[in-house]
């Protein structure tokens, strides 16, 4: 069968044949049918993630769309791989997919809706009235944030981003404002600053936006009060590192805490959070925009930047 089977950390993929998988005790064989390309995806293969792998050749991916041999259309994962023509699995890794729900979209949402939830909900204990950041708002996974901070009942939510036709398309999906990240650093803090203070930021960013935002927080003065500002970092596109000053932190309220799988809601708790965001996608409540490629195609799209819109590779 054919797979995107990465060959050395670094490397792009290679579209090829590969062996066809065998199940081991307890699992199945799944006929995958749309399977995203994510930034996960990029970063283990780059060799840059916690979780990259040792041995290699190894087929790319994580999860995907397929049918089980009974028919039963799922959302799956794999640690054997996803990005092929079949691929093995277990039942208590498959989530069915809604009537209506096309696959491309539900292979989509999975991780940036589910994330993306978990970490307002869940991390950020986001409340009704409060107001949100979502820094890289004009990523697949802001895009999503902006909807779902929404839905969750924030009273502003504001949406920071490069990309000019996406920032302009938030409004749309619910963003109160927007926030142009490629400005003069001192034009960026005054607009940061003028939105008068945030609850809770989604950060998709790290690097130097984050950077900039934090130097907005803190006081000048001695004055008694109390405020918090949740901030969640969940992606690191402009950088891994921060400066942090200790000041900030006596001087503000300022709170980070991360989301990622080292601090993850219960698997019955994620597990119902998919169930939840699929039926959203499926009712037109969540939008998430795809683009359709051939697998034979993955090294291509490997590294294009995805504008808001998530590659979703059919084997
Ligand atoms: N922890 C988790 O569970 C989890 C789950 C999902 C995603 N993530 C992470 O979250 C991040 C975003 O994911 P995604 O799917 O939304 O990615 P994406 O669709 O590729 O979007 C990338 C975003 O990063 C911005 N960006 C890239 N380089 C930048 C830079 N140098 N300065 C400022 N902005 C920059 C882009 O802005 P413009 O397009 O405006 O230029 C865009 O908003 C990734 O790091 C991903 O791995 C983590």
């Amino acid at each position: 069968m054919k797979a995107a089977v990465l060959h050395a950390l670094g490397e792009l993929p290679r579209f090829e044949d590969v062996p066809e998988p065998v199940p081991g005790e307890g699992q199945e064989i799944v006929h995958v049918t749309a399977c995203p390309l994510t930034n996960l995806d990029r970063v283990l293969a780059a060799g840059t993630h916690f979780a990259s792998r040792a041995e290699l050749p190894a087929v790319c991916g994580t999860l995907a769309v397929g049918r089980l041999a009974d028919g039963l259309r799922v959302l799956f994962r794999s640690p054997g791989g996803t990005m092929a023509e079949r691929a093995v699995t277990r039942r208590e890794w498959c989530t069915p997919i809604p009537d209506g729900l096309d696959d491309e979209p539900a292979a989509a949402i999975q991780n940036p809706g589910v994330s993306t939830w978990a970490a307002l909900e869940w991390r950020a204990k986001l409340r009704a009235g409060e107001r949100v950041l979502v820094l890289g708002a004009t990523g697949v996974a802001g895009r999503i944030a902006v909807q779902l901070a929404e839905r969750l009942g924030a009273s502003r939510v504001v949406g920071a981003g490069r990309n000019p036709r996406v920032l302009a398309s938030l409004r749309e999906l619910g963003a109160d404002a927007t926030i142009r990240l490629d400005q003069p650093e001192d034009a960026l803090r005054a607009a940061f600053r003028a939105e008068g203070g945030f609850d809770v930021v989604v950060d998709y960013l790290w690097g130097r936006p984050t950077e900039v935002f934090i130097s907005t927080l803190g006081s000048s003065d001695m004055e008694l009060r109390f405020s918090r500002t949740r901030l969640i970092q969940v992606g690191t596109m402009a950088g891994a590192q921060v400066a942090l000053p200790a000041e900030i932190l006596r001087s503000s309220g300022l709170e980070v805490v991360g989301f990622g799988t080292g601090n993850a809601p219960p698997a019955a708790d994620l597990a119902r959070l998919l169930g939840r965001v699929l039926d959203l996608v499926a009712g037109g409540d969540l939008r998430i925009d795809v683009n359709r490629v051939p697998l034979a195609q993955v090294q291509e799209v490997w590294n294009l930047d995805q504008k808001g819109t998530r590659t979703v590779l059919i084997p």
